[in-house]
């Protein structure tokens, strides 16, 4: 690989194991699914971070329940490990929501603009309900207030990647979660 070629970032300590993570992710799909009511629930995972927490969620939720998945694609950070503060949708969901329990499923909430901003939307489509599930809780850097309904892990205020969370779109496929150590060369 040559100098040119190397990840700025690259994985370091892990913070939560591939273990842990699934007993995590069951307890939330047990909670969730107890505090669904009969119409059932559309799952809106937020690309691409939450791709692999929203499926494996959804998995774990009990066959009598009637569970949707859907995906919106929000920009908000670029290359960067800093919020751009703006939140633009890339793509929208498929489907109307109005009357429809949604749950919102995103990777991690850090300042909360990005949720906030969505949420803000996805109100003004009149859902029956809307709640929010996130796998990972920065909740020391929070700039704007947002109800995190389910919350998988409390993460302190460091970089973190794997597990769908990307450093520049690399380490997303990493089955635990870890640290993202600045790279050096030796
Ligand atoms: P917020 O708007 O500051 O809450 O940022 C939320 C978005 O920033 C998440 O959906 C992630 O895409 C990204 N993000 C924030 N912190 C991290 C991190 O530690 N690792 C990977 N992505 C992160």
């Amino acid at each position: 690989m040559t100098e040119k070629t190397l990840p700025a970032y690259r994985p370091g300590r892990i913070l939560f194991s591939k273990g842990e993570i699934d007993a995590r992710v069951r307890e939330l799909a047990g909670g969730i699914a107890a505090e669904t009511c009969g119409g059932g629930l559309l799952a809106v995972g937020i690309l691409n971070g939450a791709a692999i927490f929203l499926s494996d969620l959804v998995r774990c939720m009990p066959p009598e329940l009637d569970v949707q998945i859907d995906f919106m694609s929000i920009s908000s950070y670029g290359s960067a490990t800093r919020t751009s503060g703006t939140v633009r949708i890339l793509k929208d969901l498929g489907g109307d929501i109005a009357g429809r329990d949604v749950l919102v499923v995103e990777d991690i909430i850090d300042t909360g603009l990005t949720l906030s901003h969505l949420l803000d939307v996805l109100r003004t489509r009149r859902p029956a309900s809307l709640r929010t599930c996130v796998l990972l809780d920065k909740s020391t850097r929070r700039e704007a207030a947002v109800k995190v309904d389910y919350c998988g892990f409390t993460v302190p205020d460091a970089f973190v990647i794997g597990y769908g969370l990307d450093c520049a779109g690399k380490w997303r496929h990493l089955s635990d979660i870890r640290t993202a150590e600045p790279w050096t060369a030796e």
